[in-house]
């Protein structure tokens, strides 16, 4: 069901409350040093057009898991005052979330006013849905307006209980970018579809690699998950990290993609290494096979030359790429080879690019190559449900457009 849009709404001089996702990485270091500004950047649309068109906006958010309870160090006031810099505009902060204190900031707010309400995670009726909470923070304001794309997968109290308490409810803009652009990721991809799978776990993405399994050409699988897959073809994977339990599952996925008749390719070659720590000796594993594995004691840290040879070779065949998933321990340089080459043949394609998952988003911008890519998504978990093909509870409780 469409869902109305921030444009669909008449703003000017009213109080909109809109839940933003400023859960931002950051260094606590006495202060904090936010090290990564994507999301609070992304919400600048919405704001400004906010501001432009004279609302009263009214920003709420998460930030961490304080788990109900006030904790300094998750306060939202430094990430306001980030804001104010960004907009260069004050950026009114309510101590508290709800209750008198943003009654009376926002009883004095002006048309093109921006306040900002502190963590509604610091009140144990945000996760928990519940609706007195809902109806407090929806009596702060006229409208509301969802732009929390990176928590649209959570049914909190400010994600979804609030808009059974407001007249109307609207996707912002950021909400309304994300989902067009990972739903045209997955419903019309222009082929050959080629999907690069990695991270950590089989389990986490078994959902997400049988909906990718309908609509992909290819998919090239990394990371640990390649592990599973292996260990399924009675490849030998040393000390790996293998989720034994899901060989199984992993058989199944591999016959699916043989039904389905998708290329389905698992490295060839490994990076291995004895400890997961930089410095430590390092060797490419010769092609793998049930006679050779991974040695002994030793784990796959990363996918080896041979393989990014291969996958290098099938990304530039491609016009769409999607990649949720580093293919190796990216974290430590000396295991990062595979996950930057791939980010490289991703920059190089010519294809629609589109990257889902925290550490896939880290690893584009580590290696500088964010702004060639066609669409990063500031959702994590969100981006892998909406791939899924869940539904997200922060946007289906919006108001269904006429
Ligand atoms: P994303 O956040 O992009 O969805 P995941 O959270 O699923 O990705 O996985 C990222 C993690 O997977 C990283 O911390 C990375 O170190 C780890 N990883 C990748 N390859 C391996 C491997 N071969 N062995 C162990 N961990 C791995
Ligand atoms: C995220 O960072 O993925 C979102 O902000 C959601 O946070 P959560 O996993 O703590 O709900
Ligand atoms: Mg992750």
């Amino acid at each position: 069901m469409a869902k109305l849009a921030l444009r669909d709404l008449d703003v000017r001089g009213k109080r909109v409350l809109v839940r933003v996702d400023f859960n931002v990485p950051v260094e606590l270091r006495g202060e904090v040093r936010i090290t990564d500004d994507t999301r609070i950047r992304e919400s600048l649309p919405t704001i400004n057009y906010l501001r432009k068109h004279g609302a009263k906006t009214i920003l709420m958010s998460h930030f961490g898991r304080p788990k109900g309870k006030r904790v300094e160090k998750y306060s939202l006031r430094p990430i306001g005052d980030y804001l104010h810099s960004l907009i260069h505009q004050p950026v009114i902060f309510s101590h508290d979330t709800i209750g008198k204190v943003p009654e009376k900031i926002i009883g004095h707010m002006e048309n093109g006013d921006v306040a900002l309400l502190e963590n509604v995670r610091f009140q144990p009726e945000e996760e928990t849905n519940d609706p007195k909470f809902s109806e407090a923070l929806a009596k702060l304001g006229d409208l509301y307006v969802n732009d929390a794309f990176g928590t649209a997968h959570r049914a909190h109290a400010s994600t979804a209980g609030i808009t059974k308490f407001v007249t109307k409810s609207a996707m912002g803009l950021l909400m309304e970018k994300e989902l067009k652009h990972l739903r045209e990721g997955l419903d019309k991809p222009t082929k050959p579809f080629v999907v690069v799978l990695g991270g950590s776990k089989v389990s986490d993405k078994i959902g997400v690699l049988k909906a990718l399994m309908e609509k992909a050409d290819t998919i090239l699988i990394g990371g640990a998950m390649a592990n599973t897959f292996l260990k399924a073809q009675g490849i030998p994977v040393g000390a790996s990290r293998v989720e034994s339990d899901k060989v199984d599952l992993a058989h199944e996925i591999l016959d699916l993609a043989k039904k389905r008749g998708v290329k389905f390719l698992l490295p060839i070659d490994a990076l291995e290494a004895e400890e997961i720590r930089a410095g430590v000796p390092i060797r490419n594993t010769s092609r793998l096979s049930p006679q050779h594995g991974i040695s002994d004691g030793w784990q796959a840290v990363d996918i080896g030359a041979a393989t990014i040879a291969l996958y290098q070779e099938e990304l530039a065949k491609a016009e769409t790429i999607l990649w949720n998933g580093p293919v190796g321990i990216f974290e430590i340089p000396d295991f990062a080879e595979g996950t930057i080459a791939i980010a490289e043949a991703l920059a190089q394609s010519g294809a629609t690019t589109i990257i889902g998952g925290g550490d896939s988003v880290t690893a584009v911008k580590q290696a500088g190559l964010a702004d060639k890519m066609t669409f990063i998504s500031t959702g994590g978990g969100a981006s892998l449900e909406l791939l899924e093909g869940k539904e997200l509870p922060g946007v289906a409780a919006l108001t269904d457009k006429k």
